[in-house]
């Protein structure tokens, strides 16, 4: 059957940028670790607290596709579509699959402990701890520290992972995910394209702006 396809907006700006900044700053705060420049790490780590914060907000009050309940299912979903995933073709997906949700609310999990470790996490000279360090022991902020890198290895291994399901999908399953992260459009087939409602960026400024101008304020006591 020759389905009639278009193009629909299905990824909001916010959940755009909030996704490649997250790359970036990921990266960032991976080199800045290795060649111990703790300022440039410190202020990776901050900026990703205050756009983790913003996403996990802009997940009960964003764009339709954005929400969790929107892409977060229970185990029958996500056992249902587990059992497809090998299938090509069929219906375009509007949204997150119910197995990507998985690794989703994963990584912005790890995000979220790792960056509240590193804020308590003392390093090896004492020159760059976490700004909250001095409410433990050095001891403590150094076993706060191992934890930090051992979660690191834990979100590594999760982004891999991810990296890997978005490739399966462009490669065996021919479905375009790279591009709509991008231009925040996608070819859908008609029967796929929903009613979706789209909140204005600037609400995720705003949170991003209170969120960044928190982690400052904790950063500097
Ligand atoms: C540091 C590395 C990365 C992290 C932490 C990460 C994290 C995430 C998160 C949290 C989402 C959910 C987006 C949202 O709803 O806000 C997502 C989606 C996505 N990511 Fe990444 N990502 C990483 C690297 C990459 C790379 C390198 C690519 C390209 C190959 C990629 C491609 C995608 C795509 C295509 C989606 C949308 C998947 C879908 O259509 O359901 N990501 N990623
Ligand atoms: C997602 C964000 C972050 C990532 C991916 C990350 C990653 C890392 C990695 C890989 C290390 C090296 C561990 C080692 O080899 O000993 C490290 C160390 C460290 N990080 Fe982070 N970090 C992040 C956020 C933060 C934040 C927000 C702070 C504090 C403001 C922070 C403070 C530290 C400190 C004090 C160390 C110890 C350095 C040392 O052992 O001398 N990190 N981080």
């Amino acid at each position: 059957m020759n389905e009639h396809r278009v193009s629909a907006k299905v990824w909001d700006l916010p959940v755009r940028v909030i996704h490649w900044l997250l790359v970036l700053l990921i990266v960032m705060s991976w080199l800045t670790a290795e060649f111990d420049l703790l300022p440039l790490h410190h202020l990776s780590g901050y900026l990703i607290l205050a756009l983790v914060i913003t996403r996990i907000a802009w997940g009960f009050i964003g764009s339709t596709t954005a929400r969790f309940t929107h892409f977060v299912k229970g185990p029958k979903a996500v056992a249902a579509y587990a059992a497809i995933v090998f299938q090509r073709g069929g219906k375009s997906i509007v949204g997150h699959n119910p197995l990507g949700a998985l690794s989703i609310v994963a990584m912005l999990g790890l995000l979220l402990l790792q960056t509240i470790l590193g804020l308590f996490s003392e390093d090896a000279d004492g020159v760059g701890p976490g700004p909250l360090a001095d409410l433990l022991t050095r001891q403590t902020g150094r076993a706060v520290a191992d934890v930090h890198e051992l979660v690191f290895n834990v979100l590594l291994f999760t982004i891999a992972l991810h990296i890997a399901a978005v490739l399966f999908h462009t490669c065996y399953k021919r479905d375009t995910l790279i591009r709509p992260m991008f231009t925040g459009r996608k070819i859908l087939s008609d029967g796929s394209v929903h009613a979706l409602r789209f909140v204005p960026s600037k609400w995720a400024l705003v949170i991003f702006a209170a969120a960044f101008a928190l982690v400052l304020i904790i950063a500097a006591v």
